[in-house]
């Protein structure tokens, strides 16, 4: 079944309406309809049908935060959103989570068919990667070359790709705490971790200060996937966008199966507050406003 596409909730759209205008943009432009039309089609499908863009936000935000510019950030904040949709399209695929519906529109194989989901998703996960270097501004050559590593890293055997690994094997494993952890650190909190610590260093921070960051964005992953969890428990398709329920049905391990519901709302309550004590440990001369509003969005997240 097909729903109506989720709006964002009015106060994120407007607290980062020039970061959103700025992503969506770039991204269109990065994703014309054109000629193999199938390939491009499943690409602008995976990509441009109403993602929140938190990652690219993130990025945007940060770098600002930190006394970057916008043409500094942009090429890294457009390349992060390419690789989160591309993993998107792939955990959607039958042989991973077998979703049919995906921010309130068929998924890309639902669209497509699978062969161009696969194919679709390879083609982002690489063009990320040109996008970065050949879009990003104002950033000397060493520094981008940083960027390009861990963003490689990020999305590696070291990141995301085994966050997903974790997530299929542990499926109907007995509960484990660090086990939980593991996988949410991996599958989420990797590329949320590249994010703050991308708009650190391409702003020109000094290492120490792009690891806070780094440990903040990593921490808002986790948090950011236990309110994914607690929604698949909780939602309803039609705010949600995706089918609810798909976590206990594939014995996910999950905060809610780890903790059951309230205990999950303790962990999220006590992640909340490690990142606030992190933002508060960051120098002064760095603008925390957005940063803190991006943990309220986490927090408040209905989609
Ligand atoms: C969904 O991510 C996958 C998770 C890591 C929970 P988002 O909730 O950021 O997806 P979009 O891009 O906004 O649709
Ligand atoms: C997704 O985790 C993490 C990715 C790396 C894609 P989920 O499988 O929980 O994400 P949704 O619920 O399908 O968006
Ligand atoms: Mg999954
Ligand atoms: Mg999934
Ligand atoms: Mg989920």
């Amino acid at each position: 079944m097909t729903h109506a596409v989720p709006s964002l909730t009015q106060t994120y759209a407007q607290r980062f309406a020039p970061h959103l205008a700025a992503a969506e943009g770039f991204l269109n432009q990065l994703l014309p309809s054109q000629d193999p039309k199938v390939l491009w089609d499943a690409m602008r499908h995976g990509v441009l049908s109403g993602g929140k863009r938190i990652r690219a936000v993130m990025v945007l935000e940060t770098c600002l935060a930190c006394g970057g510019t916008q043409q500094q950030a942009l090429g890294a904040a457009a390349a992060l959103e390419l690789i989160h949709c591309y993993s998107l399209i792939h955990d959607d695929l039958p042989c991973i989570d077998n979703d049919d519906l995906r921010r309130g529109k068929p998924t890309v194989h639902k669209a497509f068919g699978e062969d161009m989901a696969v194919l679709a998703g390879d083609a982002l996960l690489a063009m990320a990667f040109f996008v970065l270097t050949d879009h990003t501004q104002d950033v000397p050559d060493k520094t981008l070359l940083n960027v390009v590593s861990h963003l490689s890293r990020s999305a590696s055997v070291f990141g995301l790709v085994n966050g997903q690994v974790d997530d299929i094997q542990y499926a109907n494993h007995p509960p484990s705490e660090a086990l939980l952890k593991q996988i949410h650190q991996g599958k989420t909190g990797a590329l949320f971790r590249f994010a703050t610590w991308s708009g650190a260093t391409l702003a020109g921070q000094p290492a120490p200060v792009a690891d806070a960051l780094s440990q903040f964005g990593q921490l808002l992953g986790v948090a950011f996937q236990i309110v994914d969890d607690l929604l698949d428990v909780n939602a309803e398709a039609a705010t949600l966008g995706k089918t609810p329920g798909k976590d206990a049905t594939q014995g996910k391990m999950t905060y809610p199966a780890v903790y059951g519901i309230e205990g999950s709302q303790k962990q999220l309550q006590q992640t909340l507050e490690s990142l606030d004590a992190i933002l508060n440990r960051l120098p002064a001369d760095i603008d925390r406003d957005g940063l803190r509003f991006l943990v309220q969005f986490v927090k408040e997240r209905e989609f």
